[in-house]
Order: C-alpha cells, then sequence, then structure tokens
C-alpha cells in the first residue's frame, strides 16, 4: 500500500519523506486554510519536494470551472493530480480531464456506486473517506471492500485511495482490505510505530545494558 501524506504542512511531509514514507500528498480548501500559505506557492514547494502524485483541489462547482481551475493547477507541476469532487459536474471534469492524459483525483466519495462512476469517468484515484463514514455510525472499511470487490470484478485501474484516515486501525485494516494508497495525517503516521511493548521492552534492555558497565563506542 502506497502511503500519501494528508496535509499542506510542509515541514511534516520533509520529515517523513527524509524516512522513505511518502508516496505522494494529499491536499484540500481545508489543509490549504490550516497551513495560512497561497495555495500556487506551497503546492509548488510540495512538488518540489515529492516526486508522486500530489493532489490539488478544484473549487469550483459546474464542469467548466473545474476543468479550468484543473488546467491551471497543472501548470504548478507535472505532478499534480486534480481534485474533483464526487458530484455529476465533477466526473464530467474527470472525463475531460482524463481523457487529456491528466491525473484525476475524484474526491469526497460516501458509496460503491460513486466509486463505479469515477472508475468509468476514468479517474486515477477515487477517495472514499472512511472517518467521515464512521462519524455517521457507519463503517467506512466496508465501503473500501465492497470498492475493492467491484474494481476487482471489472479490472478497473482506479485506484483505491482511503481517506479521511483518523487511526492507526484505519490503515492497517486498508492495508488488509487491499487499498492501493491510504492518504493519513502525519500524526497517525508517525504513531503506527508506537507499541507499549516496545518501550517496555526497550526499558528492560537499557536497564540490564547499563548494570553491565559496558560500552558499545
Ligand atoms: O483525505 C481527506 C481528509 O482530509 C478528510 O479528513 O478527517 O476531515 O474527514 P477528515
Amino acid at each position: 500500500m502506497k502511503f500519501f501524506v494528508d496535509t499542506a504542512d510542509t515541514d511534516a511531509i520533509r520529515e517523513l519523506n527524509e524516512l522513505g514514507m511518502v508516496d505522494g500528498v494529499t491536499t484540500n480548501p481545508s489543509l490549504i486554510m490550516k497551513s495560512g500559505r497561497d495555495i500556487k506557492e506551497v503546492t509548488k514547494e510540495i512538488c518540489n519536494m515529492i516526486p508522486g502524485p500530489v493532489s490539488a483541489e478544484t473549487v469550483a462547482t459546474d464542469a467548466e470551472g473545474m476543468i479550468a481551475e484543473g488546467l491551471e493547477l497543472k501548470k504548478i507541476a507535472d505532478n499534480i493530480a486534480v481534485k474533483v469532487p464526487l458530484t455529476w459536474a465533477g466526473l464530467k471534469a474527470c472525463k475531460v480531464l482524463s481523457d487529456q492524459g491528466h491525473m484525476v483525483n475524484v474526491t469526497l466519495c460516501f458509496s460503491a456506486n460513486q466509486a463505479l462512476l469515477a472508475a468509468k469517468a476514468g479517474a486515477t484515484f477515487i477517495s472514499p473517506f472512511i472517518g467521515r463514514l464512521d462519524d455517521l455510525n457507519l463503517d467506512g472499511m466496508d465501503l473500501i471492500a465492497d470498492i475493492r470487490e467491484i474494481y476487482d470484478n471489472y479490472g478497473f485501474e482506479t485506484n483505491i485511495l482511503a481517506a479521511s484516515i483518523r487511526s492507526v486501525n484505519h490503515m492497517s485494516e486498508a492495508a488488509k482490505i487491499g487499498a492501493d494508497v491510504a492518504t493519513a495525517p502525519p500524526d497517525v503516521i508517525k504513531k503506527m510505530a508506537q507499541h507499549p511493548l516496545t518501550d517496555k521492552g526497550l526499558d528492560a534492555f537499557l536497564k540490564d545494558w547499563a548494570s553491565t558497565g559496558q560500552s558499545i563506542l
């Protein structure tokens, strides 16, 4: 499973990238707002750092507007994936931009039928929002499994990009189901390294080592 980082915080992206944890980046209008930076400037900085796909989201609500914004965002760098919402207009924009050879990430997906339509429209990525379904007492992971089954039934090449990831369990569950990509906030990716038994075991090793009076260097 590829790891995308769901943030526009360039320091956080840099730190994870130094460990080889970043296959791509996803942003959205809320994350750009949180960064407090200009969309083109911050996106350019991210694209210069990360060679993989960097999603930048359109904000128009009509297809023509999304296409125009998408083409403008594409000028930032070759690795931009244009993000459009899963509306009828978004599907139209997806089809036009995909036909022109651009990567398109169709976002705000909450049903298997929506994912099926995005694949038919040539999406490079479909972004089902796990956490927001969980918020409604539904199981977001069921949606990932349904989309996996449907795409595999017909050999659709659209990549399943598990989004709205809130916990380390979301990461391992998405990987077990076979999501192609998971996009997660930096703190979730860092938490994946944590285990209380690792900390406890390390404490015991260090204590025993100290009692030997030895040093390696
Ligand atoms: O990847 C989509 C993400 O940014 C939304 O996450 O936590 O706001 O549902 P969240």
